[in-house]
């Protein structure tokens, strides 16, 4: 059977060398407390080559002499009572049957055949170091394999990270459709949010709301716990307490994102509390909000990431010294890095199965360049905490503006747009 998802076995398979083999882990249940799980989540690398949302299972490539790939899968087996207490479970047969594997096995039979199964090959490409386990797994199953035949050429270790990576960077039309839905369920999320908080309201109540709007729209979880940061919280870069009441006439800065089928959404909006910026808070968002637009318009194929960090922040020290933040000038202070004071991040990430996703941001040793296909997003801020030296009409201001782009080959497409970042249409929708 082939599928998206055996596509893009064999396009990994046609990167890596004939005689080398592939061993992807995929995710445990986790537990919160005792027996209380947390609800499962599939490792990302695993989901994206296999699309088996099933624990506990391990996916092995064998790209033999004449670079033909051949998928095996251990799986759970099946099991009468557990299904009747976990749910269904597919099995080998049906993992064989209904996901496109060329074999599959139970998991508990993995250290029995994986060594059998590798002898003769030259190379096992795994994510080296991602886990402890597999780690040791990996060196174990390598000794027994060798331990076959005493004749056998040895087998050696890679890391399969940049190339699954590199290949996830590049989305499919597939992953597209779904990285623009989780990105609208999320825009909605955030507009439907402005128009509902108020003062007095807690960080955690506004929280909860986010998290209603993206289940109802079918992202049942956020890709990353919510950032729900009222006045100088929003300076505490990963705040996530959210738990303090939300004060009148402060901002509350948002960074919550949907995942949906697996695929992140990532979104910053930054929004007065009683719906009217103050002239100090607007002040600051106005340098935000360029810095954004102009990095925004630098995430194009001739471009590379370092571009729109540059670009950012540029236009933050720009404006820093205009508000009388800064003093000096431009280039002397940008080349010292006086904005880091106020503006501590880098501008964006990969975006994808994971919210920091994966991908190489460097290649061939330069920084690495757009392509079509690439999400990004982009997410300057500035940040002035009460104890920053600066006049007290500052203090306690952070602001970030994030949005999520495409990179597309005649320019990029703002995924995240339906939310808006311009002041006027915040107050306006806030009304
Ligand atoms: N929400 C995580 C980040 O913006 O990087
Ligand atoms: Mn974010
Ligand atoms: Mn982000």
């Amino acid at each position: 059977m082939k599928n998206r998802y055996a596509d893009r076995r064999s396009k990994l398979g046609a990167m890596l060398p004939k005689n080398s083999a592939v061993v992807i882990a995929g995710a445990a249940v986790q537990y919160r407390n005792a027996d209380s799980s947390h609800a499962f989540r599939q490792d990302s690398n695993f989901w994206y080559l296999t699309g088996f949302n099933e624990p506990e299972s391990t996916l092995v490539l064998l790209i033999n002499e004449s670079k033909d790939v051949q998928s095996i899968a251990f799986v759970p087996k099946k099991d009468a009572l557990k299904e009747i207490w976990d749910g269904y479970r597919a099995g080998p047969n049906g993992a064989v049957k209904d996901h496109g594997f060329d074999l599959a096995f139970d998991n508990t039979e993995i250290d029995e055949r994986l060594p059998d199964l590798l002898a003769g090959y030259n190379q096992v490409f795994y994510p080296v170091g991602k886990s402890q386990k597999l780690d040791a797994d990996v060196i174990d199953w390598i000794k027994t394999a060798r331990s076959k035949d005493r004749h056998s050429s040895p087998i050696d270790i890679a890391d399969a990270s940049s190339k699954i990576g590199n290949e996830r960077l590049i989305k499919d039309k597939d992953e597209i459709e779904i990285m623009k839905k989780a990105c609208q369920i999320s825009a909605e999320a955030h507009v439907e949010a402005m128009k509902f908080v108020k003062p007095g309201m807690n960080e955690q109540e506004l929280e909860a709301f986010y998290q209603y709007q993206f289940s109802k729209r079918g992202g049942r979880f956020a890709a990353y716990t919510p950032i729900v940061a009222g006045g100088e919280n929003a300076c505490v870069l990963h705040y996530v307490e959210n738990s303090k009441a939300l004060k009148d006439g402060d901002l509350v800065l948002v960074d919550a994102g949907c995942e949906f089928e697996l695929y992140a959404s990532d979104i910053t909006r930054t929004y007065p509390i009683n719906g009217k910026f103050t002239a100090a808070q607007l002040a600051i968002y106005e340098v935000v909000l360029e810095a954004q637009q102009k990095s925004i318009e630098a995430v194009t194929v001739n471009n590379n990431v370092m571009d729109s960090q540059i670009i950012s922040e540029k236009v933050i020290t720009q404006g820093l010294i205009d508000l009388g933040i800064l003093n000096g000038s431009m280039e002397e202070l940008h080349e010292t890095g006086a904005f880091k004071d106020f503006y501590m991040h880098k501008i964006g990430h990969w975006l994808g199965i994971d919210v920091h996703d994966a991908g190489d941001y460097i290649e061939d040793g330069e920084y690495m360049k757009f392509k079509p296909g690439m999400v990004t997003t982009v997410e300057p801020g500035i940040y002035i905490s009460s104890t920053a030296n600066v006049k007290d009409q500052w203090k306690g201001i952070g602001i970030r503006i994030e949005d999520n782009i495409l990179v597309t080959a005649k320019g990029n497409q703002n995924l995240t747009d339906f939310v808006p970042s311009n002041p006027k249409e915040i107050e306006a929708l806030m009304a």
